[in-house]
């Protein structure tokens, strides 16, 4: 999704622009551009349909100004265009505004605009705001004091950073909906709408709150509200490791996130696990085992992986809580005027706690008096500042678009919230001694998995071609089986469709044939028998079959095992899942996919 940079102090601002821009890439985008300002007054303005390295090779050496503002869009108004790329600028060429978010009145105000003789030179909602602002510069007025009396009337989502010709020794920020972190240096000043950004120049940083705006200069900030009262901000320090934003080596950011499992889940688990009490401790959930106790059903809410993520958690707490618990998308979610009630305990997912659906699910709980928790990557994201309470994954930045060491720490952290459910419930000493060792075991056993990535390299280069995959899990396996098929859809670009393995007969059966390969997850439990059976019906229908197992299924029921330890039951899962990320690795990069950045998709998704 769009990404926000901008710079104030001594030196020349291009080089961090066009840094950080590159280190946004990540999160998707068609259009970047640039706009500088300075002492020598006026604006100077770079953008391009394209990427950040179009952008820079198109930028002059002469290129310099001291205040500086840059952009990444993802198309929503307008086509991707140099004309819809950001910064916008106002008619006199004055004011300069980048933008994450939508303007909802956009039409209406562009109407209005066009009467009062405005030229609009781009379809977006954003150049809206860049003559709404201008018409409210007053001679000898505050560019703040313009920016707020504009905001007031738009409705809609908006990160934004403003530049004033006239008024270079400044940058004026807003928030409403979308993130803007302002980064403190030393007589310098960062903006950008995500810390990974700034995380080079800077580890002191400010989170504007929604409804917030700032003015930032050289030497400092002050934050406001839309009504002008100053509020106080305490700057917090981020504690990412600058490494994250390499490859270090790989050829990819997901290589190495799939790489980099065994310590993120080591990381989810530090200081957690209590071997004596056969617990969990999880500081953050702000509630005590009295009202723990209360909770009589579980609802988890989160998008896309986050979702599949959450169908592990739930099964997690109903198998050692005993509690109900059911995950569902939040986009769907918040569209359908859900029943809130007190005795839930409503839980949201999300890495980048930015997810729009996400969040809004979040407020319309909290509006209705329900209480939320979330299971959160990022530290002090939205999402994360919305809830009453939460666990923090410390998985460490996920750069790459899809989604993997997050989506494991995210099932490691629903198993210690279960864990800890269930001994606080009925789980007895010796089943809550079960859990903490397998969780131990948890990182070495990732590694085993990981181990085989050359020889799953060679099965998804076999398969890549295949017009589709069919992805069967039953019970425990079916969640597995979902993401499975998300990871190979969204960076191979082949249809993947995941059903659960006791349904196949209810329709699926008829697609299956040797040009749809399937993937089933086979774990040596109670539903082994069923699994093989389902196995024996696909080769009947001279299917192909891939396992997922602990154990080798008989020769004439697959074409190829892969093999993962086995861990308790009720976390079998988490290992089940990681040989599907690399078969959808290995099969996007032999068909030569831009791995990282899957076309059409974004990270975090900040939109609705
Ligand atoms: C899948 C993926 C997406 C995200 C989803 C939620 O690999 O990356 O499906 O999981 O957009 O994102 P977060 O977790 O940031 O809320």
């Amino acid at each position: 999704m769009c990404g926000i940079v901008a710079y104030i102090g001594p030196k020349d601002a291009t080089p961090f622009l066009l840094e950080g821009l590159a280190r946004l890439e990540y999160r998707g985008y068609d259009s970047a551009g640039v706009a500088v300002t300075g002492r020598s007054g006026g604006i100077k303005l770079r953008k391009v349909k394209g990427r950040v390295a179009d952008l820079a090779a198109d930028v002059p050496a002469r290129f310099k100004g001291t205040t500086g503002i840059g952009h990444t869009r993802w198309a929503t108004h307008g086509v991707p265009s140099d004309a819809n790329a950001h910064p916008h600028l106002d008619n006199a060429d004055r004011i300069a505004v980048v933008h994450n978010g939508i303007i909802e009145n956009a039409d209406e105000l562009r109407a209005k605009l066009t009467a009062e003789g405005v030229v609009f030179r781009s379809e977006t909602d954003t150049e809206v705001l860049a003559h709404l602002i201008a018409a409210h510069v007053t001679e000898g007025g505050e560019l703040e004091d313009a920016v707020r009396a504009a905001l007031g009337r738009v409705v809609g989502t908006y990160g934004i950073a403003v530049l004033d010709a006239e008024q270079p020794d400044r940058i004026v920020v807003a928030r409403n909906g979308s993130p803007i972190v302002l980064g403190i240096g030393e007589k310098e000043m960062f903006v950008a709408s995500d810390v990974s950004a700034l995380v080079r120049y800077t580890r002191q940083v400010v989170h504007l709150e929604d409804g917030e705006l700032a003015t930032v200069r050289a030497d400092g900030f002050r934050t406001f509200t839309a009504d002008a009262r100053t509020t106080h901000r305490q700057p917090s320090t981020v504690d990412w490791d600058i490494d994250s934003f390499d490859t270090a080596g790989y050829e990819h950011f997901l290589l190495k996130e799939i790489h980099e499992q065994p310590g993120s889940v080591e990381r989810t688990l530090s200081g957690r696990l209590d071997e004596r009490f056969a617990t969990a401790h999880l500081g953050g959930l702000n509630l005590d085992a009295r009202e723990l106790r209360e909770i009589r059903r579980v609802k988890i809410l989160g998008c896309g992986s986050a979702y599949y993520a959450g169908e592990m958690g739930a099964q997690l707490i109903e198998e050692l809580a005993r509690i109900p618990a059911h995950s569902e998308p939040a986009s769907e979610f918040r569209y359908r005027n859900p029943v809130i009630e007190a005795d839930t305990l409503y839980v949201a997912v999300s890495q980048s706690g930015e997810t729009y659906d996400t969040l809004a699910a979040v407020q319309e709980i909290k509006r209705k008096g329900g209480r939320v928790l979330g299971v959160v990557n990022t530290v002090g994201s939205a999402i994360a500042r919305e809830c009453d309470g939460g666990i923090y994954l410390h998985a460490g930045p996920e750069v790459s678009v899809a989604s993997t060491k997050a989506f494991t720490s995210t099932v490691v952290a629903f198993a210690l919230l279960a864990l800890h459910f269930g001994r606080i419930h009925d789980l007895s000493p010796a089943d809550g001694r079960r859990i903490v060792s397998a969780l131990q075991a948890l990182p070495d056993q990732i590694r085993e998995v990981l181990d085989q990535s050359e020889a799953i390299a060679e099965l998804a280069a076999e398969y890549a071609e295949s017009a589709g995959m069919m992805f069967i899990g039953r019970v425990r396996g079916y969640p597995v089986a979902r993401e499975g098929a998300q990871k190979l859809k969204e960076i191979s670009y082949v249809h993947a469709e995941a059903y659960p393995a006791s349904e196949l007969k209810h329709g699926p059966l008829a697609l299956i044939s040797p040009e749809l390969p399937t993937v089933a997850l086979v774990p040596d439990d109670e539903l082994l028998d069923k699994n093989l059976t389902t196995l024996g019906e696909i080769k009947a229908r001279s299917g192909r079959v891939i396992a997922v197992a602990h154990r080798r299924p008989e020769e004439k029921l697959v074409d190829h095992c892969i093999l993962v330890p086995k861990s308790e039951p009720e976390l079998d899962p988490l290992l089940l899942n990681i040989p599907l990320q690399l078969l959808a690795y290995h099969a996007a990069v032999a068909l030569g996919r831009d791995v990282d950045k899957p076309r059409n998709l974004a990270k975090s998704v900040t939109v609705e």
